[in-house]
């Protein structure tokens, strides 16, 4: 299939890549990233392969939770620049081939938002029906608190008018009545706006929780997907090709409702998988791994999980029985300070000891997975973090560029940066920036340009592929085939911290040619015995199958 053909579909062959505005660069030298900073450092993200990125909410907001509280829908935050500003990062974006997709926040607003500064004023202001009131917070006593580190309750009263406002998250976001249709109008209106303005889809923040309803979780409730496929029709009639990517942490079951009959979501972050790769790894075993895979799996045709490692928030563990949270916590979280609520606090390198075997492990199961990779900022440069930051900031502070004055971020004096940036010893910014892992031949960066150019290459397959698992003896390796049409690969992953080995019945193959993919060195050629692989502690292998061509001597 030619690239024109699968167009639409751009997103299942595509690499994303996760950007707070805030972090990545400081064009003006205030100690804050703004869009020109990051237009100019676009040149950077198109040379790791980047297809899109996603930019996390951008809009007017007191930030106190990291722009996740709006405060005004159709503005910039003054700090991150103006509406030209981000006109010219999208134009320059498309420009270089590179699409963009930011966040919308529907479920919930700031505090300071007028909607809710009016709806607050008085029981019979216009506006008061946009959010969710209530005499007493017994109702909807059975939904769970998702902040258990900060909120006791889902109900905040409001002194003014001694009713309770409903939040599912922190008690200066109210949620908004989605029963109201002037909200839903509202929202849809907040999505043209962008939507016209160049983005190529959103991000939908907390998709869950729109609805509320009595003897219920409150969570993916029916309306709540009623209401998306109508967003959906409204982007298919009047903006082809965007796409809508849902954040809907549930079980498998609940999760993959979210891409409807193809009338929903095109993609949605695969949540159930990303926790059980670190239990597999942690427990040296493939089961946790193929098991998700099996629930998740199919999706319809023109849909595709976003797989990532980790992102802006804690590695959350909301979704995983007490059982496997206990490994994760007693595995990656040994410091108290390491969690949040259900969650670790951790950047990718950090978590795994920075240990370069498994951040490439790691990275090309996250490349080779059926779904759409999506690399958060800074991990592929395998920054730090900084867990005595509150909150999630320790996963947020900023990009580190070079070994200059502040990691080459910001002009700024350093006491004036919206963060500090990562000076510990074991991560420090002068090794760990783009400059110097540029620099280095050998450097993780580059091993990760490469696979990402050796994936590129094989993008139908690893974008559009079947997956089919292999068995072997060994629940220490897993092993699996990627299938489109005539191209086939083996992925071979070593979940071990020590060497391991295979043998695979691979006599469907038998007198096919075997091919290394990133090296293009030739193996064996497969026989009607055994094919044995013997790997390195936490290696892989990626092997293109290949047919033995008619004329070929056997
Ligand atoms: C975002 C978080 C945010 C929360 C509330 C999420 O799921 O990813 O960063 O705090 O929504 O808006």
């Amino acid at each position: 299939m030619t690239d024109e053909a699968t167009q639409p579909l751009w997103y299942k062959n595509a690499i994303f890549y996760e950007v707070p505005v805030r972090s990545f660069y400081d064009s003006n030298g205030d100690g804050i990233g703004d869009f020109k900073g990051i237009t100019e450092k676009l040149d950077y993200i198109k040379s790791i392969g980047i297809d899109c990125i996603w930019l996390l909410p951008f809009y007017d907001s007191p930030l106190k939770d990291d722009g996740y509280d709006i405060r005004d829908y159709y503005s910039i935050l003054p700090e991150y620049g103006t509406l030209e500003d981000f006109d010219l990062f999208i134009q320059t974006a498309h420009r270089m081939g590179i699409r963009v997709i930011a966040d919308l926040v529907l479920n919930h607003v700031s505090d300071q938002n007028k909607w809710f500064v009016e709806a607050r004023s008085s029981t019979n202001n216009p506006k008061r029906d946009w959010f969710v009131w209530s005499d007493t917070p017994d109702k909807y006593k059975n939904v769970r608190i998702i902040f258990t580190d900060t909120e006791k309750s889902n109900w905040t009263l409001d002194p003014n008018s001694g009713q309770y406002y409903w939040h599912r998250f922190f008690s200066h976001q109210p949620d908004l009545n989605f029963d109201n249709p002037e909200v839903r109008l509202e929202m849809i209106n907040v999505i043209r706006f962008w939507l016209k303005r160049g983005l190529d889809g959103f991000r939908c923040d907390a998709v869950p929780y729109l609805f509320e309803r009595e003897g219920t979780s409150c969570e993916n409730l029916p309306e709540t997907h009623q209401y998306f496929k109508e967003i959906r029709k409204i982007i298919d009639q009047e903006f082809p090709g965007k796409i809508l990517l849902a954040e809907a942490n549930q079980w498998p079951e609940d999760a993959k409702k979210y891409f409807g009959e193809e009338d929903e979501f095109q993609m949605n972050f695969n949540f159930p998988l990303m926790p059980r790769i670190f239990i597999s790894l942690a427990k040296e075993d493939a089961f946790y791994i193929e098991n998700i895979i099996s629930k998740t799996l199919p999706v319809p045709d023109s849909c595709s999980w976003g797989l990532f490692l980790r992102n802006h928030d804690e590695l959350t563990l909301e979704m995983v029985s007490d059982e496997e949270r206990d490994i994760m916590y007693s595995e990656y979280a040994k410091i108290p300070k390491m969690r949040l609520n259900l969650g670790i606090r951790r950047r990718l390198a950090p978590l795994v000891e920075n240990d370069r075997s498994v951040l490439e492990f790691l990275y090309a199961l996250l490349l080779s997975l059926p779904g759409t990779p999506i690399f958060y900022y800074g991990d592929e440069i395998n920054m730090g973090d900084n867990i005595y930051l509150g909150d999630r900031d320790g996963v947020r502070t900023p990009m580190q560029w070079s070994f200059d004055r502040n990691a080459g971020f910001s002009r700024a004096d350093p006491e004036q940066l919206f963060a500090p940036v990562i000076i510990s010893s074991n991560f420090h910014f002068e090794t760990y920036n783009v400059e110097s892992q540029s620099r280095l031949p050998s450097s993780f960066l580059n091993w990760l340009r490469k696979l990402v150019v050796t994936r590129r290459r094989n993008v139908s397959v690893f974008g559009m592929g079947s997956i089919e698992f292999l068995h072997s003896e060994n629940k220490e390796i897993l092993t699996f085939l990627r299938i489109y049409d005539s191209s086939i690969v083996l992925c071979v992953f070593n979940l071990a911290k020590k060497p391991s080995y295979v043998t695979l019945d691979l006599r469907k193959y038998a007198g096919w040619h075997v091919r290394e993919l990133i090296s293009q060195v030739r193996f064996p050629d497969i026989g009607e015995l055994p094919y044995f692989f013997t790997m390195q502690k936490n290696s892989f292998f990626w092997m293109e199958l290949e047919r033995r061509d008619e004329s070929e001597q056997p």
